[in-house]
């Protein structure tokens, strides 16, 4: 089954971010949807071709945690915006766990807002480990080196330049503030019963 690329027009209007940006955003990630598609279906056939000792083999392998998390993670990121923002539930376990392990809501921003303040292009990602119970922010460089195995991404901050210099040029820090301006923070109870 082919991925197909989700619509996120809704998200046109958003304060701080220019219809302009997001639009170019939005025709980037169809790219990784696309390019996801690609390199599966190209590699299903070397597979069935015989061809998997080739070097072009090899190098698609390589090449596919990229597209796919570069699709993914775009998914996520758009998915954690609205128009307006919408604030933390203090009541939902998410909201006590990074209390619990940051000391206070305000250090876990600090510390999320100094990850993405970092030098290089990438990801700052709110990983939840389930097997210990624990949060991390996370640099994801690109989009496929640093993540946490098994671990479930709560919120995903892209700071790649396509993602901000249109709108603020190198004022990054800007950019950042208006991505938690723009924050969907509605917690799926699912989720959110699965955090201890
Ligand atoms: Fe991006």
């Amino acid at each position: 089954m082919a991925y197909e690329a989700k619509n996120f027009e809704s998200l046109l209007g958003t304060k701080g971010f220019s219809d302009q940006l997001l639009k170019n955003h939005f025709t980037l990630y169809q790219g990784y949807v696309t390019n996801t598609n690609k390199v599966a279906d190209t590699l299903s056939a070397m597979a069935k071709e015989g061809k998997t000792g080739t070097p072009e083999y090899a190098e698609l392998k390589r090449r596919f945690g990229w597209e796919f998390n570069g699709m993914r993670l775009h998914e996520y990121y758009f998915d954690n915006m609205t128009k307006g923002g919408k604030e933390i539930d203090k009541n939902t376990n998410l909201y006590k766990k990074i209390v619990a392990d940051f000391g206070s809501y305000e250090t876990w921003e600090k510390d999320f807002k100094a990850t993405g303040a970092m030098r290089g292009i990438g990801w700052v990602i709110l990983y939840y480990d389930g097997t210990e119970g624990r949060l991390f922010n996370t640099w994801i460089n690109e989009h496929d080196v640093g993540h946490l195995s098994g671990a479930k991404p709560l919120m995903v901050m892209d700071v790649f330049e396509h993602a901000y210099m249109i709108d603020y040029g190198l004022k990054k820090a800007d950019y950042i503030e208006a991505f938690f301006k723009a924050i969907d923070w509605t917690i799926d109870p699912k989720m959110d019963s699965w955090i201890e």
